[in-house]
């Protein structure tokens, strides 16, 4: 009843009460942008949209670009999701996660006594599911690409021949993640050398890789010359992927979840990610109380966002998984019937236990990369991509042969239910592993339309933090009239069920506040500074023109023209 008032009162005002002309703080531009964690890649993309290929041409050859100049994410030997808008209004979202290879068992990262074993999941060769990425970029191209492929990654290979600068943010990445890389490939690995800020790396055997795909197409990676060195080589290391595995991986078109949050409409990326139903389910819960005259992290906004939060993910732990092995109550998790009572026992005056929420124990967050990048093309396509590697290089185990990282996305596999993965995550049954089974997501490539036009396309990096960096970031142009740019540099928080603690990104948060939450109950993490994301975004300003939000917290950049 409560939810069919705030409606009824919501179709008389139309929208948000208060909107404002923003000044924008962003790169403008006219017609088309991308924006991504390195230069080298927008540049690319937008280089291809200005030989006239469309989104989805740049798409392709922003994520390669990726591959090449930002191997902490960016991959070849990784997977993602990607969720699109054409100029017509058509949506769609793509599917390129990694699968479990077919040897894969439910225990496997369990010892004799059932127990984790530590460092198997993440660490090890075993941890990598069968690289998705090549099969969905292939398949995006092949459905509504416009250039042909070889034109497309003729810059980026010529980018792996040349060599990419290291600036200081990845001089700093390599130098703490360098005994691991040795520790895995031994010292005369590509990445076990030292290198410092302003140093070229040249990536001469990606180059080789992506030379041969672009002769011989999608097949070289999954039944080539590159897949029997990928299966050679993950054998020699302990893993157990087969030819069979890459002969058999494929990308899948998927329905992406689409929903109504006041006049903007939201489209994001449907399970096996977590994202979208866990967007739509905080968004569902916050709408009925008024963030814009709360204020931008204020006290009474932070406990709203928080609650819905740990609800949303509360419910994403225990229900979520792959769509393809396991029934997900999608229709009731959404349900405004259901998300009204989930929050009717929330309360301005003190904090929610997770514990009374629902049951469970956890460890700490640590550290962890993907990627996103975000492009709008002349004719007003979208697209919205987030890859990855999961955690930053993935197992560390790198291919010196073919050139790039292997991932070690199994670790997003509930190994146990009830036990947290790298993100601090449980999962339940739902989301154990399986041969052939895709692993739960919280990557969360966005759209969002106000008024039926395209708004803002939007993603980022952060694990777990995800879903609520990318909540934030439309909450702070679209409540808070903020910038793109502005709306991306925001400090930003996050709650994720358990540990039942609000994370704030360190030392951007007034203590007042932090005291005034501390009285209501809620435990403070100021201590984590790496889990909040770098998110990269492009707004669609009032005049048509684009302005881009690229996050201060990385070597992320806006290009376009
Ligand atoms: N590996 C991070 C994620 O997919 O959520």
């Amino acid at each position: 009843m409560k939810k069919i008032l705030f409606l009824l009162a919501f179709a008389v005002l139309g929208c948000k009460s208060n909107e404002k002309t923003v000044e924008p703080t962003g790169l403008v531009t006219s017609k088309a942008m991308v924006v991504s964690a390195r230069e080298e890649a927008s540049q690319i993309g937008v280089e291809i949209m200005k030989k006239g290929g469309n989104a989805f041409d740049a798409m392709v050859a922003t994520e390669l670009a990726l591959a090449v100049s930002h191997p902490q994410a960016g991959n070849i030997g990784g997977g993602g999701f990607m969720v699109f808008r054409k100029a017509n209004g058509e949506t769609g979202a793509i599917d390129y996660r990694e699968k479990a290879p077919l040897a894969a068992s439910k225990d496997m990262f369990l010892d004799e006594k059932g127990n984790v074993i530590e460092g198997k999941s993440t660490a090890t060769a075993l941890a990598s599911g069968i690289p998705g990425t090549i099969a969905g970029i292939f398949e995006v191209h092949k459905k509504y690409g416009s250039l042909p492929l070889s034109e497309i990654l003729k810059p980026v290979i010529a980018l792996a021949e040349r060599g990419v600068v290291v600036t200081k943010f990845q001089a700093e990445s390599l130098a703490y993640y360098r005994a691991s890389f040795i520790k895995s490939n031994g010292k005369n690995s590509l990445f076990s050398k030292a290198y410092k800020e302003n140093d070229t790396i040249k990536y001469t055997a990606l180059a080789a890789t992506l030379k041969r795909i672009a002769k011989n197409g999608r097949d070289e990676f999954y039944k080539g010359e590159t897949a029997q060195k990928l299966v050679a080589f993950l054998a020699k290391k302990g893993g157990n992927a087969t030819l069979e595995d890459l002969n058999s991986y494929s990308a899948k078109w998927r329905t992406p979840i689409t929903f109504q949050y006041k006049n903007l409409k939201i489209t994001s990326m449907s399970p096996p990610s977590s994202g979208g139903i866990c967007l739509n389910q905080i968004m569902e819960m916050i709408e009925p109380f008024n963030l814009s005259q709360m204020g931008h992290n204020s006290v009474k906004t932070i406990q709203v966002i928080t609650e819905a939060e740990r609800r949303a993910y509360a419910d994403r732990n225990y229900f979520l998984g792959d769509p393809d092995f396991v029934k997900l109550p999608i229709k009731e998790l959404l349900s405004p019937s259901y998300l009204e009572k989930r929050m009717s026992d929330f309360s301005f005056d003190k904090a929610s236990k997770s514990s009374d929420i629902a049951p469970g124990e956890i460890k700490g967050y640590e550290s962890k990369q993907t990627t996103h990048y975000s492009i709008v093309d002349a004719a007003g396509n979208a697209v919205s991509a987030t890859t990855t590697l999961n955690d930053n290089y993935g197992s560390k185990i790198y291919c010196d042969e073919l050139g790039f990282f292997l991932n070690n996305q199994m670790d997003d596999f509930s190994a146990k239910p009830g036990v947290p993965n790298l993100y601090g995550l449980t999962g339940s049954e739902a989301n154990s592993i399986a041969p052939g089974k895709r692993m739960l997501s919280s990557m969360t490539p966005t759209i969002v339309e106000k008024d039926n036009k395209l708004f803002m396309v939007v993603g980022t990096p952060g694990g777990s933090t995800i879903i609520t960096s990318v909540l934030q970031t439309i909450l702070n142009v679209y409540e808070f009239d903020m910038s793109m740019q502005e709306a991306v540099n925001a400090p930003r928080f996050h709650h994720q069920w358990l540990p039942d603690e609000i994370t704030f990104e360190p030392n951007s948060f007034d203590k007042e506040l932090l005291t005034n939450l501390k009285k209501k109950g809620y435990i403070i993490n100021e201590k984590n500074k790496e889990i909040i994301g770098e998110v990269d975004a492009v707004l669609v300003l009032p005049n048509g023109k684009l302005e881009g939000g690229a996050d201060k917290r990385g070597d992320n950049k806006a290009v376009g023209f």
